[in-house]
């Protein structure tokens, strides 16, 4: 039996954002997580009968709106449902799902590395038939849609046992509850050389990896543990929870602290990573070395025909335009195509598809390929495991060599949240309404070589993406980027990157924060940046 229930919009809805994403409170409103994924599906063409891929992280609310929508999706006249038992699924494997499948699209259920829990976050993201977040093109749509929204259709049917695998119906629509874990190991098991990295494991090497509670646990324990050997102290908080156990599931230097704690130990493994939320981020640190996501991505890029995957070596690599450009010679050295996107892993989708790129990074911890259109944490960590398997040195000695071949890019972002979306807004107008005169001044010591507000053609669509960043140039290859965040959900998140080349790191490292200090000046000199907004120093710093 079909319902068709009326519905009013709501008036917080954003156009361009690949996904919903707000508070508990706010998605138990009635109608509201209904009203969301009617708009999807009122914008979506020719899905009658085809798969739809559904799965969540496990956060607060996970199981409840996932029943909503495989009630919705067999209203509105989907013929099959994939859904991961007890309704989990990473990011990157409902990715794959929908590839493997050939299904129409997905509904991921997320808020990333944002907290979990009954006043914490949640969302809903709309990925197409490709794997990889809906373009803006869709989620514009369905923003327009959402502004006159009046019913949503829902089968009046009880609820799906979703803790058991195994095929019922609904309806006529078909309902899967399948293993979220499976074909996603498999298809790490065809990327990796998992004999080198278990002959790894065997030979002493020790590693821990930090599930933060949320979705990679259950992924992590399957692949890292069962199938690499790894002992089965490796993964920790490894037990997916609604709440990540009152954590933010984000892995960085703040967030996952105790993890990079540890690996500056005495006590270290060879190796430490960590993933979050929905398991598309990822933390790498070596005993004793952090590794920077740009950096990170530049080893990998440098070093991925080491692994099976990718041993016929790699077409481009695509970076998000704050990622430090250490990948960029990265690409030149190899004589392959570098892009710079906006940021948000939805501009790689087209690269991948058109097999531009095969590596894309994000500076916010997310790297991965075009096994899927996600990015994947654990991906991340297993093309580590490849590689050291492969080099038999530790994570210092390869990054350091790296280093030493390429140069150093030092490195950091420096986030002020919450602060008053109006006071951030006009920071980033002032410096846009004197982008012409900046170019010649002096910050400083620091002369500025150009500035723009980064806008970016699609190389494969053509479409035009604009405002995407200040971007301030010096001499030297040293750089400022303000930006504002587009995922916060509390007042306005302003983001300032900071970069500078060294081509001749030598054997001695600079503190990062030190080695980037004329830049911080020049931030603060550049907007006045703490009497702007009000602040003294950035909330969190990575
Ligand atoms: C942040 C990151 C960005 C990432 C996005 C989704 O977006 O900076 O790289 O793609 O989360 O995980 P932002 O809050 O900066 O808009
Ligand atoms: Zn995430």
């Amino acid at each position: 039996m079909i319902k068709t229930v009326k519905t009013k919009p709501f008036d917080d809805q954003k156009p361009g954002t690949s996904g919903l994403r707000k508070k508990v409170p706010v998605f138990r409103q009635e109608n509201y997580a209904e009203n969301f994924i009617q708009s999807v599906f009122d914008c979506l063409e020719g899905f009658e009968g085809k798969t739809l891929v559904i799965g969540g992280d496990g956060r607060f609310l996970n199981r409840e709106v996932i029943q909503i929508a495989i009630k919705m999706a067999a209203a509105n006249g989907f013929g099959r449902v994939l859904v991961g038992e007890c309704g989990i699924l990473s990011t990157p494997a409902a990715s794959h799902l929908i590839r493997k499948n050939a299904a129409f699209g997905g509904l991921v259920l997320s808020a990333s590395h944002n907290p979990g829990g009954p006043n914490e976050d949640f969302g809903i993201k709309y990925n197409i038939g490709n794997g990889g977040p809906a373009p803006e093109k869709v989620t514009n749509a369905v923003f327009a849609r959402s502004q006159v929204i009046d019913r949503y259709l829902i089968a009046d049917a009880p609820d799906v046992d979703l803790d058991k695998q195994g095929k019922s119906k609904l309806g006529d629509m078909v309902v899967e509850v399948i293993d979220p874990v499976a074909d996603y190991a498999a298809l790490m098991e065809e990327l990796f050389d998992f004999d080198a990295i278990r002959e790894l494991f065997k030979s002493g090497f020790k590693m821990v990896f930090d599930a933060m509670y949320a979705v990679t646990g259950p992924y992590a324990h399957e692949i890292i543990e069962e199938r690499l050997g790894a002992i089965p102290v490796t993964v920790r908080n490894g037990v997916p929870l609604p709440d990540f156990g009152g954590h933010h599931p984000d892995p960085n230097l703040v967030h996952a602290r105790d993890l990079y704690e540890f690996m500056m130990s005495h006590e270290a493994t060879d190796f430490g990573a960590a993933s979050d939320g929905d398991g598309d981020r990822n933390l790498v640190i070596g005993r004793g070395m952090f590794v920077t996501p740009s950096d990170s991505l530049a080893v990998i890029a440098a070093n991925a025909h080491l692994a099976p995957g990718y041993k016929d070596g790699i077409k481009g690599i695509a970076r998000s335009m704050p990622t430090s450009a250490a990948a960029d010679r990265v690409a030149e050295k190899l004589g392959i195509g570098i892009y710079e996107t906006p940021t948000g892993w939805k501009f790689f989708g087209n690269l991948l598809d058109a097999e531009m790129a095969t590596i894309c990074g994000e500076e916010s911890a997310g790297t991965g390929s075009s096994h899927v259109r996600e990015k994947d944490g654990l991906w991340a960590v297993l093309m580590w495991l490849n590689i050291l398997a492969v080099r038999r040195q530790s994570v210092a000695e390869i990054v350091r060599e790296h280093w030493r071949e390429y140069g150093r890019n030092y490195y950091s972002r420096h986030d002020y949240e919450g602060v008053d979306a109006k006071a951030a807004e006009a920071l980033i107008e002032s410096l846009r309404d004197r982008l012409a005169e900046l170019p010649g001044t002096e910050c400083g010591d620091l002369m500025i070589t150009s500035a723009d507000d980064f806008s970016y053609i699609d190389p494969v669509d053509g479409s035009t993406t604009r405002n995407q960043g200040i971007r301030i140039n010096f001499e030297g290859g040293a750089r400022v980027v303000f930006r504002l965040s587009g995922t916060g959900t509390s007042g306005a998140t302003l983001r300032i990157y900071l970069e500078r080349f060294e081509p001749d790191p030598g054997q001695h490292d600079i503190e990062t924060q030190d080695a980037l200090a004329d830049l911080i000046d020049a931030a603060e000199m550049l907007t006045d940046l703490r009497a702007c907004i009000d602040r003294d120093a950035p909330s969190v710093i990575t």
